[in-house]
């Protein structure tokens, strides 16, 4: 799958909490510090290739030759599953700034309808991390980023938690320039667009309403 530009962790602190997020006796509180730590983790992997421009310090022992970041960065969590992944992220970078989308999936036609959207007019960013736990269908991940591309984004990342091969294939057709990063790929979806053995819904075990 590494060459669909699908990177799926294998990194054993990951592999541990996924297995606690999972766990149907997992409460909301506890679930949520998961979700928080998980994101972290997985979004230090997918900005592995962010770019550096070398940097000068001077410390209180002479110069030391440093790098920086060169690129902006855009979180954008898709309301509301996505919501629990911003803030260990942005904390890891402060200076990112988050773009919220809502998308909701039209029960007639079964497809994506926005109900929020506040990117301005242009491009702010230069790398946008798209932030939604589950990869199902991959409908919603997909209308995401064409949200993004119109606005005219010229870097894009998914990063989320489980993926259903049907979700991976989807987004990885529409947008084959889109890296997804996720810490497992599950079987299958059932026939409600859940993901088997998942872990459920996601926003309602994060905000306690299942
Ligand atoms: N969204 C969820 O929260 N869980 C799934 O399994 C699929 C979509």
């Amino acid at each position: 799958m590494s060459s669909k530009k699908v990177f799926v962790s294998n990194h054993p602190l990951i592999q541990h909490k996924l297995a606690i997020l999972r766990d149907v006796n997992t409460g909301p509180k506890k679930f949520r510090a998961l979700i928080r730590e998980l994101s972290i983790l997985l979004a230090y992997e997918a900005t592995a290739d962010l770019g550096l421009a070398p940097h000068s310090v001077q410390t209180p022992m002479g110069t030391a030759d440093c790098a920086r970041l060169t690129e902006t960065i855009g979180l954008v969590p898709v309301l509301r599953a996505g919501l629990g992944m911003v803030e260990g992220i942005w904390e890891m970078m402060p200076g990112a700034e988050v773009w919220h989308i809502g998308l909701f999936r039209d029960e007639r036609t079964l497809r994506p309808v926005q109900y929020y959207n506040k990117l301005p007019v242009a491009p702010t960013v230069q790398v946008c991390l798209i932030l939604d736990p589950m990869l199902a269908t991959g409908g919603t991940a997909v209308a995401t980023v064409d949200i993004l591309k119109r606005w005219g984004a010229q870097r894009i990342k998914y990063v989320g938690i489980i993926g259903a091969p049907e979700g991976i294939d989807r987004l990885h057709d529409a947008h084959p320039d889109v890296s997804i990063h996720l810490a497992a790929v599950d079987a299958r979806l059932n026939d409600y667009g859940y993901i088997v053995p998942g872990l459920g819904d996601a926003g309602d075990r994060q905000f306690g309403t299942g």
